[in-house]
This record gives structure tokens, sequence and C-alpha cells, in this order.
């Protein structure tokens, strides 16, 4: 059997609900291109679809088939004030006629208005979904929990709840979402000249591993540089490892991993803070391409391509755009914009 054949065959034996408007396009930047001396194409998996997109459409399209194949009524997730996983969460839960529960941690010291009620948060509030606060920033397991918490309560009220874990004490289902995008950027690539190195934003690490995983058993070689967005290279490598092992124990056995590339040029001064070169890069982007990208991922994820430019003079480049947007209105404050004078 073909890589391809047996990746598929591997997918099929998960539960999913499909939502995803597959294949996203894969587009040149140009003017980008030419301003930074090499040749820049982008995924736009900011356009997966429903409820603003992203790429965790992908991901939660394996969670959410669980959750059905359980006959969950409820989905609860935690995340970030701002995270898009949860607002993608809520949109598809609307969408599948199940109620919504979203917790949202401090994991970003800010005293933003407007971090903390627009952007996702007010997508939130449009989609219904219940908000629950976590006092705490950096601690998974802890979030978690308080999530199985409330899922026991809800349980007991009459409700059958799912719970979207984000911890590493469970599998990373998600991964599959793009172990399936792999597949489709695999079909794109044969009409593409040859992609020198992939850049991805690597968080939960689920979207990079999947690609990973993905494009190495379709036999393809390309680098996939994860961007960190949330902790240094050397913690986010040993997560790396473990999530990619996870995933061939899932699907059809190991990947090397040497084949792990990461940088944290983009990371400072940290998870979901705005960097001022995230900040010019975001501007720029928009400015030359008309294309937004967002302060906390996407615009980290095409910082990192900026700073390492010199070493990728002449490459062919694919960034691939995980969305996240909506964040872009409740960072409105660190964008520094004055108000029109008269
Ligand atoms: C827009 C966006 N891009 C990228 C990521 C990182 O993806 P992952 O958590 O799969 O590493 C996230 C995570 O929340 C996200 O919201």
């Amino acid at each position: 059997m073909t890589g391809k054949a047996s990746l598929s065959k591997a997918l099929d034996r998960f539960p999913r609900v499909r939502m995803t408007h597959a294949p996203t396009p894969v587009e040149s930047l140009n003017n980008l291109s030419s301003d930074l001396g090499l040749r820049l194409s982008i995924k736009r998996d900011d356009c997966t679809g429903i409820g603003f997109g992203g790429n965790k459409v992908r991901q939660l399209e394996f969670y959410l088939g669980q959750a059905c194949e359980q006959h969950a009524d409820t989905v609860l997730i935690t995340g970030a004030v701002q995270s898009n996983f949860v607002r993608t969460t809520a949109a598809m839960a609307a969408k599948l006629g199940m109620a919504c529960h979203v917790q949202l941690e401090d994991r970003v010291a800010t005293d933003s208005e407007h971090y903390r009620s627009s952007g996702n948060v007010l997508l939130n509030r449009l989609l219904g979904a219940s908000v629950h606060h976590y006092g705490v920033g950096e601690d998974e397991s802890g979030a978690d929990a308080a999530l199985d918490d409330l899922a026991g309560r809800l349980l007991q009220s009459g409700a059958c709840p799912y719970v979207v874990h984000l911890g590493m004490q469970h599998p990373p289902l998600g991964a599959l979402g793009y172990v399936s995008a792999a597949m489709e950027i695999a079909d794109q690539l044969q009409t593409m000249d040859r992609v020198d190195v992939i850049y991805i934003p690597s968080g939960s690490a689920l979207t990079h591993i999947g690609v990973l995983y993905g494009l190495r058993m379709l036999g393809i070689d390309i680098p996939v540089r994860g961007v960190c967005v949330r902790r240094s290279k050397s913690l986010q490598h040993k997560r790396v490892v473990t999530r990619l092992n996870e995933l061939g124990e899932m699907l059809i056995g190991p990947v090397p991993s040497s084949c792990i590339e990461l940088t944290d040029i983009a990371l400072a001064p940290g998870y979901g803070i705005m960097s001022e070169s995230a900040r010019e890069v975001i501007e720029k982007t928009a400015r030359r391409e008309g294309l937004f990208i967002d302060p906390v991922y996407s615009g980290k994820t095409m910082s990192a391509v900026f700073q390492e430019a010199d070493q990728l003079q002449g490459k062919h480049v694919l960034m691939w755009h995980t969305g996240g947007q909506p964040a872009l209105f409740a960072y409105q404050d660190a964008f520094g914009y004055q108000p029109p004078v008269e």
C-alpha cells in the first residue's frame, strides 16, 4: 500500500465531522517576495470557513467527531482569553446544535479593555457560549481539571458533556486534522515549483506535528520549520518529540525526531504579547499584500520569515497561515494608532 493509501486508511479509523472549506488556496505574495529577496507563497488556512476559519477547524473535525460518536450535547474547552480554538469550538458546536462552555485563562498579563471584551471574546458571546474564568495562566493540567469538574456538574444536571482537552495527558487528536492537511498540500505541491521550506506556528504543536508527520509519511522531505509562539525552543522541542511519537502510535508508526526543526526567533517578549517586529510585519503584510495576519501566531510566524530572510535568499518559502485575525481587534491598543485629527 502507498503512503497515501495507508495514511487515509489510518485516518478513516477516527470519527470526524467535516466542516473545513478545503482545499484552502495557496497564493503567491509577489510584493513581499521582492521586498525580501525570496519567493513567498502562503497556504490560506485562515480561509477554512466556519466562524472566521483558521487552523482549529481542521483539528476540531476530529474532537467533535468523537463528541458526536459519544452523543454529546455539550462541548467544553479551555484557552487564553483571546483563544481562537475557543471561538472556533463555539462556532462548530453552534452548527452542530450543541451547547458550548468556554473557560478563559489569564495567560496574558494585560490591562487592555479591548483584550478582555473585543475580538474572540465578543465572538464567543455572539455564538452563545457560556463563559467561565480560570485565574491561572500556564497550568494546562489544572485548567483541564477545572474543565473536568465543570463537565461533572453538567453531567449531574442531565447534560452529556464532551471535553476538548489540551493537556499532554490526552492524545493529540487534533493533529489528525493536519495529517489530512499534509495530504492536501502534497497534492498542491505537485503543481507548484519546488518549495524549499515550510514555516508554521508551533504552540500546542498539533498543527506542526500533523504537517510534519503527514509529509514524511508521504515521502516528502521539505523542512517544516516550527515557529515557537508559546514557549522556548528547548521546551517546545521536548513537546514536539513527545507529541510526534504519540501521533505515530495513533497512525502508522514513527517518524524520526531528527526531522524536527524549530526557531524561537519571533517568540519574545512572550506568548500573546505582540512584539515590535510582529507589529511591523503585520502592517507590512497588510500594506503590501492586502492580507491580514494576527498578533499571536501568524504574525510571529511571518516575523520569523522576515528575520531569517538573509538565510532564505532565492529560496521558495511556504508560510502556513493559520488564521487568528479576530484577535487584531483585541490588540488594537498595542498598535498605538491615534484617532484622526480634524
Ligand atoms: C491562529 C492560530 N494559529 C496557530 C496556532 C497554533 O497551533 P497549535 O496549537 O496547533 O500549535 C493557534 C493555536 O491556538 C492559533 O489559534
